[in-house]
């Protein structure tokens, strides 16, 4: 978003207070701002508190080695003991923790928390027969089904940590993530269901184990547990190879879980950073719990009664907070739905399961705006009482939009800011609280310390734009880059060193009244559709191919997506011209490195790039092209005529 648009955005005057009913009744007030503020450990202490622990902590926060934090220092935790089974204990084993939802009609199951524990205990039997220990990592790669949330958990009760890679990704993605946190066992399934058809998944997850082999030949992914879901054919390795059927249908539901150390990984969630290599964000247990169960029940309102739903692939850092852990820890019943957003289909699921609460990406919310309120109108979306919205900023127009057709006018939205690496929710409006502004994520939650600074690090005055920073350390913090420290630092921390601040990677700024409007990534990394892409990563991708002698990729604007990736690419000589089909060639190109998220939306063959005189390609300049405005400023290139050059190429519709 330029900051042209922004002036525009931070002008908007329309506030929605927070329904009377709702904030009389809310589960976090006013007071809970000072109340933070006075003592910001005794409050996450309060908030762990909402938890079962083994051992109580002895240390609420460990700063002492900055920025390495350690959260409820001593204190012993498992997180799928939180989940699950003290939910049964206290006598809810018969509450329904997931309405599943399947894509082919029809296809429903209802799974009690009581059911939940049983096959969790089953699956992590299961994991120990197949020689996972505490501390081993399993990769998980699977379709919004059930048994993800029953295998997280498994390795959860474990101490195995996860990493789950998003069912999209493709082969070469899945075999680095599970070379990089050398990962023993992968979970799958022989497909899921994707748009109305069974699109396979074991097969990428063969050739990722192939490529992760060693100079033995042998890889270090010593099992793969396979979910039959679609019923397709699928090569067997009978070595390698068990059915999760057979695996975990006949294992034992009794299992005692060990409590683990409050820092002991819980898992790792790789994201695109501004290199070309995914970074793996590291989540450990006390901390990443208590942050993402309680910003649930404070930002979500949840109460006993709710049912929520969070339309999020399990893939992401929202489906691991907000599906996931958050939400069961809570002891929620949720709807979980295997399908993507289709004409009608999420409505009818709001009505047929009575959804209370929802979460959704603005990405969905503009195509259901473009398909018109016709659509939503034709069903009883009555039980909606508050919405949310996550993944990149919400435009005004998609704000109210949401509000009115989706939530009736009556439903408070909560436009929430946070990352991978925040892990919980930082930024967001507490719908019985705040009087909502469309467009603005408004402040930091009580507990968190948020700031808009200029390059020096110091506050920037009302009205005025700079970097977001994170100023105090927060119970669900990521706790390092897997396997490197010095990334870690380098990463998040080198930019304000003196102040010690956590470096989001966001433009923001403050309007006259404080509150903080989010204007996207100041790093090369885009948004599309919600999900984190690196420029970097793309561009990589692109190079790989034999073709292609340079590349760049820019983000541009894009009325649905938000940003789409444009790649600018140089041939080589050997090339010639490419042939009639090297745009298609060259996006099947990125979709198999990466995955279909990462296919370019547009390729320009162009025969040079727009750089500085030290090498550096300005990508302001292609972002320019990219979004059909008048080339900005050209005076720091070291050609100033390779503009025209690659202008006259878009005019000619190469
Ligand atoms: C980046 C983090 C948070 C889970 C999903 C994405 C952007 C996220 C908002 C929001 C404006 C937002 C930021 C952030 N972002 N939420 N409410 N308003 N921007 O997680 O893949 O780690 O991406 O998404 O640019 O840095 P992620």
């Amino acid at each position: 978003m330029s900051e042209q648009t922004l002036s525009n955005l931070s002008r908007e005057e329309r506030r929605f207070e927070p329904p009377a009913d709702l904030a009389a009744d809310a589960n976090v007030k006013e007071e809970a701002y000072a109340r933070a503020d006075s003592d910001r450990e005794a409050f996450w202490a309060d908030a762990a508190d909402r938890l079962d622990w083994g051992q109580k902590w002895d240390q609420v926060l460990d700063w002492s080695n900055p920025p390495f934090a350690k959260w409820f220092v001593g204190g012993t935790i498992n997180a799928a003991v939180n989940c699950v089974d003290r939910h049964v204990d206290a006598g809810n084993g018969d509450k329904v923790a997931i309405h599943w939802v399947g894509e082919p009609d029809d296809d429903t199951r209802d799974i009690t928390y009581a059911q939940l524990k049983d096959e969790v205990s089953k699956a992590a039997n299961a994991l120990t027969d197949l020689g996972v220990k505490k501390g081993d990592r399993v990769a998980i790669y699977m379709p919004m089904i059930p048994e993800v949330v029953v295998a997280m958990l498994a390795c959860a009760r474990l101490g195995a940590p996860h990493t789950v890679v998003f069912g999209g990704f493709s082969a070469d993605a899945l075999a680095s993530r599970i070379t990089d946190c050398d990962a023993k066992v992968v979970i799958t399934s022989d497909g899921g269901y994707r748009r109305g058809a069974a699109s396979a998944l074991k097969p990428a997850v063969d050739e990722a184990v192939e490529k992760t082999a060693g100079p033995d030949g042998q890889s270090q992914v010593r099992h793969v547990l396979v979910v039959r879901r679609t019923g397709q054919d699928v090569d067997w390795d009978d070595d390698r190879d068990v059915w999760w059927h057979e695996a975990v249908d006949n294992a034992s539901a009794d299992h005692e879980a060990e409590m683990h150390d409050s820092e002991h990984p819980l898992f790792v969630m790789y994201t695109s950073g501004s290199t070309g290599k995914p970074k793996g964000i590291l989540h450990t247990t006390g901390g990443y719990l208590t942050g993402t169960s309680f910003t649930h029940w404070e930002v979500f309102d949840l109460k006993d009664d709710d049912v929520y739903w969070c339309t999020a692939d399990v893939g992401w850092i929202t489906g691991h907070s907000y599906m996931v852990y958050g939400p069961l820890a809570n002891g929620a019943t949720q709807v979980m739905y295997e399908g993507t957003p289709e004409k009608g289909r999420w409505w009818q699921i709001v009505q047929d399961y009575q959804v209370s609460i929802f979460y959704t990406a603005p990405t969905a919310i503009r195509t259901f705006m473009k398909q018109g309120r016709e659509i939503p109108d034709g069903y009883d979306m009555s039980s909606l009482r508050l919405l949310g919205s996550v993944g990149e900023p919400i435009n005004p127009e998609a704000y109210v939009w949401y509000r009115e057709v989706i939530g009736g006018d009556r439903c408070p939205v909560v436009d929430t800011w946070w990352q991978t690496e925040t892990g919980q929710i930082m930024i967001s409006p507490l719908p019985g609280v705040t009087a909502g502004k469309p467009g603005s994520a408004m402040k930091g939650l009580p507990g968190v310390g948020a700031d808009v600074v200029d390059d020096d690090g110091q506050s920037v005055p009302d009205g005025s734009g700079g970097y977001l920073v994170l100023t105090q350390p927060w119970p669900a913090m990521l706790r390092t880059l897997w396997g490197d420290d010095q990334r870690f630092k380098d990463t998040y921390w080198s930019r304000y060193p003196k102040q010690g601040f956590y470096f989001a990677g966001d433009g923001a700024k403050k309007d006259e009244d404080g509150d903080l409007w989010m204007l996207g990534r100041v790093d090369d990394v885009m948004n599309v559709s919600g999900h984190r892409l690196s420029t970097t990563e793309i561009e990589s991708a692109l190079v790989s191919h034999p073709k292609v002698a340079e590349a760049a990729v820019v983000g541009a604007a894009d009325e649905t997506t938000g940003q789409a990736v444009c790649a600018f690419v140089i041939l080589r000589e050997s090339a010639g011209d490419g042939g009639p089909d090297i745009v298609e060639e060259l996006r099947k190109h990125v979709q198999k490195e990466i995955g279909a998220i990462a296919k370019p939306r547009q390729i320009m063959v162009v025969p040079e790039l727009p750089k500085t005189r030290s090498g550096k390609i300005m990508r302001r300049l292609l972002k320019d092209v990219a979004e059909h405005r008048e080339v900005g400023d050209v005076t720091t290139l070291a050609d100033s005529t390779v503009m025209d050059l690659i202008k006259d190429k878009e005019g000619s519709g190469a």
